[in-house]
């Protein structure tokens, strides 16, 4: 038996590829740094959804579309109540619990909008200030960053959330999105498939680490200080928050996508540098120690570790980084609903039993 079914295949899909040895991700063909380097998130939206709804569509559509779906869900947000309190990511799951299952394209750009919405609104909410209702010229990104903030985002800014929502839009079958798929099977609605998918994005091992990331660098505080942490923290049994992935033996490309996406906004001066250069020299300390631990395991820098600094540089709480990369994986969810519900069969694996047998009579 595959302990957490390392190397099991459990579909087939035309939506990504997570090449761990090389270190590369495809995207429905197109590589993540030429993805990175030239395409939208409403693009990478039409391009995961393609051909796997009722409706076609392209970009521009798209684009309409959303905004206009924006506009629509942010009349949910009358009924926030005491619910909207929990962790970010949890109302977020009770808010978009409240959206009508289906399967149609209408459920999906609801599923698509919800999230980007929601969570500014429960954001603001939680620090007593009014929900920012969406503006249907914007691009998406754009109108995450204003809705959380009330001001105009900068060029710098913009483009560095559509990089981070570009960036993870889709990665194969991870734990979240084999749950999105699970559900699929079932014929359950995407909404059911949206909301078992979060479920399983919230736990540390999974979307639930960046926050953490950012505990870590707090905790580690000087660059000349990681060494000397990193140990300590591995001599307690912790795992460094940011390394290690199930399927990349090298270091994951996600990572230097958003490295690259948080140089323009330390360039300008719009993030501190000084955080810049302690994160460095905490990756720098932490691939040394983890190779001298851990010789048997290629243990590299994963996606969450700069995730953190890129949400941090855009103002979002770190308890709210779940959620954003909910906004992102949203459509990766989607698309695997939809492809797996179009396969039209039940996933159904088998265990071994290794308890008690009945006694005999
Ligand atoms: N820090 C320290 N040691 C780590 C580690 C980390 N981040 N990630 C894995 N290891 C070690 C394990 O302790 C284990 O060592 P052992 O064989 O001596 O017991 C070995 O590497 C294999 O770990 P395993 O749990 O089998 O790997 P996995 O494929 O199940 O785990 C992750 C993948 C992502 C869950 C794991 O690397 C992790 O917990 N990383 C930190 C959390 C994180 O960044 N999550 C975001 C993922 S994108």
């Amino acid at each position: 038996m595959r302990n957490g079914l390392e190397d099991v295949i459990a579909a087939e899909t035309q939506l990504s590829d997570v090449d761990g040895e090389a270190g590369r991700l495809i995207i429905r063909g197109v590589s993540l740094d030429r993805l990175v380097a030239d395409c939208s998130y409403e693009r990478v939206t039409a391009l995961l959804l393609d051909g796997l709804m009722e409706r076609n569509f392209d970009e521009a559509l798209l684009r309409d579309w959303l905004a206009q779906a924006r506009t629509k869900v942010f009349d949910h947000l009358k009924a926030a109540d005491a619910a909207l309190l929990a962790l970010p990511v949890d109302a977020l799951r009770a808010l978009l619990a409240r959206l009508p299952d289906g399967d149609d394209f209408d459920t999906a750009l609801s599923l698509l909008a919800a999230p980007a919405v929601f969570l500014p609104a429960i954001l603001r909410l939680q620090r007593g200030q009014t929900p920012i209702a969406p503006d249907a010229s914007l691009p998406q990104a754009a109108d995450i960053l204003r809705m959380l903030t009330g001001q105009l985002p900068t060029q710098e800014q913009t483009a560095a959330l559509d990089t981070y929502l570009v960036t993870i839009s889709d990665h194969g079958l991870n734990a979240s999105t084999f749950a999105s798929r699970v559900i699929a099977s079932t014929q359950a609605g995407l909404t059911s498939s949206v909301l078992a998918a979060l479920s399983a994005l919230k736990g540390p091992l999974h979307g639930g680490a960046p926050g953490p990331v950012l505990d870590m660098l707090d905790a580690v505080g000087t660059p000349d200080n990681a060494g000397r942490w990193l140990a300590e923290a591995l001599d307690r049994g912790e795992r460094l928050m940011g390394f290690g992935h199930r399927i990349y033996r090298v270091r994951d490309p996600r990572a230097d996508a958003l490295k690259g996406a948080l140089k323009p906004l330390i360039a300008s001066g719009q993030v501190d540098s000084a955080r810049g250069a302690l994160a460095e020299a905490v990756e720098t300390a932490a691939l040394a120690i983890l190779r001298a631990r851990k010789p048997n395991r290629p243990l590299d820098v994963n996606v969450e570790f700069y995730t953190a600094l890129l949400l941090e540089a855009l103002g979002f709480p770190r308890q709210a980084f779940t959620g954003v990369f909910a906004i992102g994986r949203t459509v990766g969810w989607l698309a695997h609903a939809r492809e797996q519900a179009l396969d039209g069969r039940l996933i159904r694996p088998r265990s071994v039993y290794i308890g008690p047998l009945p006694a005999a009579a």
